[in-house]
């Protein structure tokens, strides 16, 4: 990780995943695998569930709810630990819906226009029946990321973009503002599976939201659904390269080499170095292996956490507690930065 600009911040590292629907294979690896070996590098680690970004489009209120557990039991289950990381939702800590506002008056409408995210999101639809909250989403993020000063934050390759605003705006807010006030985050976009593909098509991102379940692994899915995706995932009648430059033009073997990398915890070379010469016929088999034995324990865990939501709803709390000690003082020096009166007790 650099320091770059932020020589002066304490490194401290921040990011969010959305309570809008099941854990994929994709917020797996390019997200919550990274989270939980970033807990041990000595960093502090504060992680959220944002469930006020959910809601940018309309939720099931019922739904919401077992979905916000559901991700923590996801993060608990995957190795998170309370101990070491902050984990909380969204909603708990109002400063980042505070910082959020302020943000919305620092970024600019141009800025917004410019989100590949909300570009696919209302591609083909009627861009005025989105909701506010979706085009400004880019902003209540930004805030995510700087109510903790956070100077690293890992996500997948699709976040990239977001990220870069966020920095677009700590450098106007503290340039309007005439501060060094806000630190200039770096994405943290890191190892072979950055952007996990869909198993059926594979030039579009794996996502919740792909209306064909074959296209994705959930974490809750069982081990024999699990081996089937992989056995019906696409792919293409050459054998396995010798070389990653060589898997170019071959998305789909390109994928599934790099989930199996990341997986196994390996490079795309040395997969290639065991695999080079073999068909997809026998390769499959290996790696639906490997993903349900990486797999079916997170997934019986999260089982097994959900029986008791009420657990999970106080370390949320606790989370939150501790979420709220760092971020309020950020949140009211910034009020005094921008000319806010304070005078509650
Ligand atoms: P979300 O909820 O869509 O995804 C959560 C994380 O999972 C990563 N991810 C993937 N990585 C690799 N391959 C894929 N197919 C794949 N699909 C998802 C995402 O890149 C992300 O890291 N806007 C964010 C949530 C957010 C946030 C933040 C993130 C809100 N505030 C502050 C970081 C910091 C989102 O919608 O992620």
């Amino acid at each position: 990780m650099t320091e770059g600009a932020n020589a002066k911040f304490q490194k401290r590292v921040f990011s969010g995943i959305q309570p809008s629907g099941g854990l994929t294979l994709g917020n797996y690896l390019g997200a919550i695998k990274r989270f939980v070996e970033m807990q041990d590098t000595g960093i502090e680690t504060v992680y959220c569930v944002v469930d006020m970004h959910a809601i940018t489009v309309w939720q099931d209120p019922e739904a919401l709810r077992r979905q916000t557990r559901e991700l923590a039991a996801g993060y608990f289950a995957a190795g998170l630990n309370p101990e070491k990381s902050i984990l909380f939702n969204q909603s708990q800590v109002s400063a980042h819906a505070e910082l959020g506002w302020v943000f919305n008056c620092v970024a600019r409408m141009g800025w917004m226009n410019r989100m590949t995210q909300w570009k696919d999101k209302t591609a083909g639809k009627d861009a005025e029946k989105a909701s506010l909250g979706l085009f400004a989403y880019p902003s209540l993020m930004a805030a995510d990321i700087l109510v903790y000063h956070a100077t690293h934050v890992p996500v997948g390759e699709d976040q990239k973009q977001h990220v870069e605003l966020t920095r677009d705006i700590a450098a106007k807010f503290n340039h309007d503002y005439g501060v060094d006030f806000f630190p200039i985050t770096e994405p943290v976009i890191e190892g072979a599976a950055t952007r996990v593909m869909s198993l059926r098509d594979g030039t579009k991102k794996m996502s919740k939201s792909d209306p064909s379940d074959m296209s994705r692994i959930n974490l809750t899915d069982d081990a024999d659904t699990i081996a089937k995706k992989i056995k019906k995932a696409k792919t293409d009648a050459e054998p396995m390269p010798d070389l990653p430059e060589m898997l170019a033009g071959r998305p789909e073997a390109k994928n599934l080499v790099s989930i199996y990398a990341a997986l196994a915890g390996q490079t795309v070379e040395q997969v290639l170095a065991d695999y080079a010469g073999q068909g997809f016929g026998s390769f499959k088999p290996k790696l639906a292996d490997l993903a349900v034995e990486t797999l079916a324990p997170i997934s019986t865990e999260m089982g097994r956490l959900m029986q008791d939501p009420a657990e999970i709803d106080r370390i949320l709390g606790l989370g939150a507690d501790r979420a709220d000690a760092i971020a309020r003082p950020i949140m009211e020096r910034t009020y005094e930065i921008l000319g806010m009166v304070r005078s509650r007790h």
